[in-house]
């Protein structure tokens, strides 16, 4: 008698994964049971088989077994079934209908095993909607242009327009036609960028003004914000490039009182609604009087000193003064004027000039103007 269940559990390998079969076949209990009625030696073979089909990990593993078992050269079916012819006409009857069994519940086992592994690795690939969104990445404006356009929108609500002018200037816009005596140190290539002898990097946004009162005619009312350049030795509080916003109102009896009231106007937006402010007589050529207005020290509230984990000192920023320089003004010299063209007799104005990062350094507490232009997307996210 030969031995067929022999051959069928001979090719089991002890080494492989067993698993459920009847998650695979959902009448895989009848058709064992009919198996086990008609030859129970070959019955326990094939669900040891079926088992390894169930238990492969992956496809590789799959492939194995049912090579094992199915294979048309070496599968163990395939030898039992050659073996037919030797057996008695009894047993022949028994094993070939056991075998027929064993080979179709085989080969449907595989066929369901293979198609849930597909999709199984197609599952694994495919969309969770149930994941949250992936946030688009979106950009701002960085930090001077938000104050930039606060400062403007202020302006803009005391009825000044935006004029904007080149950043590469000709020298006379710079300097002459601004009341800049021939000799004045700023003329010197130590404080200004020279493209060529007439042409400069404007070191301040106030050549708009001339520009704009050659272009127009008085009432004018323009704020000018822009880029500007000074040959300075960069450090933490310094920069050969920074920004800045003049305004200019010309018209008929333009007076100091309307300059004060507009720069107490802008100091109460931009810092708070009762800093205490103050107007100084400071030099610059373009205007006269000419004068500095200072706020109230923030960091000391005007006390001068500053107190922290390492005890009582100087305020470290307006250095023990109790004021902070915001920016520059006077009523336009009628020099300036005569420049343009206007009669001075005629018309009066007044003029201020801002620097933005100063601003912008005060407002947020940033101690390094460099951080302005690495665009350090660390720094940049702050605001
Ligand atoms: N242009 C001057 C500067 O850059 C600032 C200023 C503007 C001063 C208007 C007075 C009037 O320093």
């Amino acid at each position: 008698m030969s031995d067929i269940p022999g051959i069928l559990t001979r090719r089991l390998d002890p080494a492989w994964t067993r698993g459920e079969p009847s998650a695979l076949l959902p009448d895989y209990r009848e058709r064992m049971a009919a198996l086990v009625l008609v030859h129970p030696a070959i019955a326990a073979a094939t669900a040891s088989f079926v088992e390894a089909f169930a238990g492969a990990g992956d496809a590789a593993a799959l492939q194995q077994a049912r090579n094992a078992a199915l294979s048309r050269e070496s599968g163990a079916l395939t030898e039992a079934l050659a073996l037919m012819p030797t057996l008695s006409a009894e047993e022949k009857r028994s094993s070939g209908r056991a075998l027929n069994l064993a080979k179709a519940l085989l080969e449907a086992a595989e066929k369901a095993k293979r198609e849930h592994l597909e999709h199984a690795r197609e599952d694994g690939s495919a969309l969770d909607v149930t994941l949250p969104g992936r946030r688009p990445w979106s950009g701002r404006p960085h930090v001077l242009a938000q104050v930039r356009d606060e400062l403007l929108d202020l302006f803009h609500g005391l009825g000044f327009s935006v004029y904007t002018s080149p950043e590469v200037e000709l020298e006379p816009y710079n300097f002459g036609k601004l009341n800049f005596a021939p000799d004045h140190p700023a003329r010197d290539a130590h404080d200004t960028y020279f493209v060529s002898p007439d042409v400069v990097l404007r070191t301040h946004t106030s050549p708009g003004w001339v520009r704009a009162m050659e272009e127009r005619q008085p009432p004018l009312r323009l704020v000018f914000p822009g880029r500007v350049y000074r040959a300075e030795a960069v450090d933490a509080s310094h920069m050969d490039q920074f920004h800045q916003i003049d305004g200019l109102y010309v018209a008929r009896n333009v007076s100091m009182a309307d300059l004060k009231a507009t720069l107490n106007t802008f100091a109460r937006a931009i810092y708070r609604r009762d800093v205490p402010t103050r107007i100084i007589p400071i030099y610059f050529p373009f205007v006269e009087p000419g004068v500095q207005m200072d706020v109230q020290c923030a960091t000391c509230t005007g006390t001068g000193r500053f107190r922290d984990e390492q005890g009582e000192r100087r305020c470290p920023v307006c250095k023990g003064t109790k004021w902070v320089e915001v920016l520059g003004a006077g009523m336009v010299h009628p020099n300036v004027f005569r420049a343009v063209g206007y009669d001075p007799e005629q018309v009066t104005g007044f003029a201020f000039g801002m620097g933005l990062e100063r601003i912008t350094m005060g407002r947020h507490g940033i101690h390094e103007i460099r951080q302005f232009l690495e665009n350090d997307v660390r720094f940049l996210e702050q605001f």
